[in-house]
């Protein structure tokens, strides 16, 4: 076991601006272009968006949106559906998950996660199917996809789509497959601390699917065709191309980024081995067959509140993600489900702990986050002789 020295640093959570900087010109001259063009709403922009990310991604349709909330919502309504339907999903994400299943008035069937990768328990998944389930919607968690081939298998048995929750996970693949293009639907964010940010709120919806496509660009504006002739109630759900272009000018930098992610997720578990920390705190696991992109790198250790504490007064950036399961929200008490109903997730509300990973963390800032943490392990393992 080796202490790392300790040298006082704080680090942030996440550092846009070491991101910005040597993009800054180039921004700025797409920002412009925009403005001299004075077309904000769909036009140019949003067309070479879609094409370069059908490229990127490797998915037939890419349909560019105001959020991955957005996304979502629009995945579940080009699938028609609404009240009366069931979709299965994980109690463990971001709210957007369940409420946007909610806000169609169709019921959320919550299923517990897989404890190793915070990502939904197939089986369970499998279990929670009815006659009344519309869609399994899998998230891929903190940027590693969720075990899809189990759910491919009762999607294509029963003819139950699936909508991949891709928001925090664009780049990373499934055995070999890139993400949000393996299900019917695949919905991506583009929220400023995602791997690809937009300067505000944007989202993406995938699909290889050219009917599910056109009923979604028809769905995106008001069910529209031609103007002022509606076909179905849809909404605005637009990209801004003032975001289409900030994100065209990011995204062939993505793949390197990621890489630099996954370098410091590599660097990290050096450190927390060299430290003697690793088995203290249970570093994220990475199933060989697939490729996460750590939108996040998200620890776990019993002591989870007091190390949050500790890494606060220390400037160390930290995040719960999440604090409370979908089944415990006071919103969907309805549901019906106790605590204690979903124990992988509840332990994980309580245990699990974000620290910095982005792309331009040095190696001086993750020796500071990882002896921080030494420092409070060995606090308490002191104070407990
Ligand atoms: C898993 C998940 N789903 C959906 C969303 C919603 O995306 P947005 O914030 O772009 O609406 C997010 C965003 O944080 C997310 O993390």
């Amino acid at each position: 076991m080796r202490t790392l020295q300790y040298i006082p640093m704080k680090v942030p959570l996440l550092d846009l601006h070491a991101q910005y900087a040597p993009i800054r010109d180039e921004i700025l001259a797409a920002l412009t272009r925009v403005a001299d063009s004075q077309r904000f709403i769909m036009g140019p922009e949003i067309d070479a968006f879609e094409r370069e990310l059908e490229a990127m991604l490797g998915i037939r349709h890419a349909i560019a949106l105001s959020s991955g909330t957005d996304a979502l919502l629009l995945a579940l309504m080009a699938l028609d559906i609404g009240p009366g339907d069931e979709v299965v999903t994980p109690t463990y994400s971001f709210f957007a998950t369940a409420g946007a299943v909610a806000r169609l008035g169709a019921r959320p069937v919550l299923v517990d996660i897989d404890p190793a990768t915070f990502n939904i328990d197939p089986s369970q998944a499998v279990d929670a199917i009815t006659p009344r389930t519309k869609a399994i919607m899998p998230v891929h968690l903190f940027g590693q996809s969720a075990d899809l081939d189990p759910l491919i298998e009762v999607s294509v048995r029963d003819g139950i789509p699936i909508v991949e929750d891709a928001a925090q996970a664009i780049g990373a693949t499934y055995r070999s497959r890139p993400i949000g293009g393996i299900g019917a639907l695949g919905c991506f964010s583009f929220f400023p601390s995602k791997n690809l940010g937009a300067f505000g709120d944007a989202g993406l919806l995938t699909t290889n699917d050219d009917r599910l496509a056109a009923n979604a660009r028809l769905l995106r504006t008001h069910g529209m065709q031609p103007k002022y002739y509606h076909h179905v109630v849809g909404a605005n759900f637009r990209m801004d191309a003032l975001q289409a272009a900030v994100l065209r000018v990011k995204a062939p930098h993505l793949k390197r980024w990621t890489e630099g992610r996954r370098a410091n997720a590599a660097r990290y578990r050096t450190l927390f081995r060299a430290a003697g920390l690793d088995g203290v705190v249970t570093l994220p696991a990475e199933p060989a067959d697939r490729l996460h992109i750590y939108n996040q790198f998200v620890i776990r250790t019993p002591e989870r509140d007091g190390l949050k504490r500790h890494l606060d007064e220390q400037g160390i950036g930290n995040e719960i993600y999440y604090p409370v399961p979908f089944h415990q929200q006071p919103c969907f008490a309805n549901l019906g489900y106790a605590t204690g109903a979903f124990p992988h997730a509840e332990r994980a509300a309580a245990e699990s702990l974000a620290i910095p990973i982005y792309g331009e963390l040095t190696e001086a800032q993750q020796e500071a986050v990882v002896s921080a943490i030494g420092a409070f392990v060995h606090r308490r393992v002191g104070a407990a002789r």
